[in-house]
């Protein structure tokens, strides 16, 4: 089945594998004996045990080729699914506070956004993610840093820890990407509460919401999330690992579909989940029986949610 995958965190696809090739390559000391060292330390809590290590990991990115490398993999991978546009999230700060250039990061992910698309025919844009747990001033800097960086990437995203940071704290910020044009989303509703989803749409303009997925627990949001047909970004294994469902039976996909919602389903940060799009979709499916008609809906709902093109998005529809 033909579809785009709308979020993933590129720096979430470096397999342990790449993380110690990396490593070794840059001269970089690892605190762990092995790869399988390392897989065994997944063993996540909630979002922020994840995100400790999702950050050690991508301490191993130095070069341009690193980070050109690393998109490549991705794409070929998700090529293998059957996902023929992606629009990737990638995360600055999280290079640039080690002293890596922005420039370095961004030209390095363009040039494998390029080459997939020759090698592998799969569409590509990148989103700048904002870390959320720094401050708007810090976001800021970030912004006017990648500005001259702009015809590389469509958007702007907002990710890292959620509880505590909510999406009212960039305001300002995301005022000043609107007007520059860029396309707007935000993580919110992953572990932080409905308000957090209403606050992405009303004050930060949010077109997409990544996770979105507590907003079942309010039903005017609901409502609303329908009646303008946002798209959500969900992530069952993400959810999964986790810990926001622990059980995959209980994943509110199912639930979101059938409620009307513009669901779509993605795989956030696979080299830790244990899965790619097609694992999402084949695990969520058997765990909370959801039928054929469910699949086609998917699909539709990545193009329709993609900022793609429009003689794209017919294409691929
Ligand atoms: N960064 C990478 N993956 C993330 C997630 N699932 N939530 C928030 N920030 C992230
Ligand atoms: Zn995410």
């Amino acid at each position: 089945m033909p579809k785009a995958e709308l979020h993933i965190h590129i720096e979430g696809s470096l397999e342990p594998q790449m993380i110690f090739e990396l490593a070794r390559r840059n001269g970089i000391a690892l605190p762990y004996a092995s790869v399988q060292d390392l897989r065994s330390a997944y063993a996540f809590t909630d979002l922020q045990s994840f995100l400790d290590l999702y950050y050690q990991g991508a301490g191993v990115l130095q070069t341009e080729e690193d980070f050109c490398e690393m998109a490549l993999a991705y794409l070929a991978r998700a090529a293998m699914d059957n996902v023929v546009h992606a629009e990737i999230f990638f995360d600055p700060q999280t290079h640039t506070e080690r002293g890596v250039a922005m420039q370095t990061v961004v030209r390095g992910l363009a040039r494998a956004c390029e080459e997939a698309q020759q090698r592998h025919g799969i569409s590509a844009s990148l989103i700048l993610s904002f870390l959320r747990h720094l401050s708007e001033r810090e976001a800021f800097a970030t912004l006017e840093q990648a500005l001259p960086l702009r015809e590389h990437f469509i958007g702007v995203g907002l990710d890292s820890s959620e509880l505590g940071h909510p999406p009212e704290k960039f305001q300002r910020v995301f005022a000043r990407c609107r007007e520059l044009g860029l396309h707007i989303v935000a993580h919110a509703g992953e572990e932080g509460p409905p308000a957090y989803i209403w606050q992405a749409l009303d004050l930060l303009r949010a077109e997409r919401i990544d996770h979105g997925v507590q907003a079942v627990h309010d039903t005017a949001l609901m409502q609303r999330l329908a009646a303008e047909r946002v798209p959500l970004t969900v992530c069952p294994l993400s959810n999964q690992k986790l810990q926001v469902f622990p059980d995959l039976r209980q994943h509110n996909l199912k639930a979101l579909l059938d409620g009307g919602l513009v669901a779509t389903a993605n795989s956030d940060d696979p080299a830790y989940f244990g899965g790619y799009l097609n694992d999402n979709l084949l695990q969520v499916f058997a765990a909370t029986g959801m039928g054929v008609q469910h699949a086609w809906q998917l699909a539709a709902h990545s193009f329709e949610a993609s900022f793609a093109p429009a003689a794209d998005k017919a294409r691929w529809m």
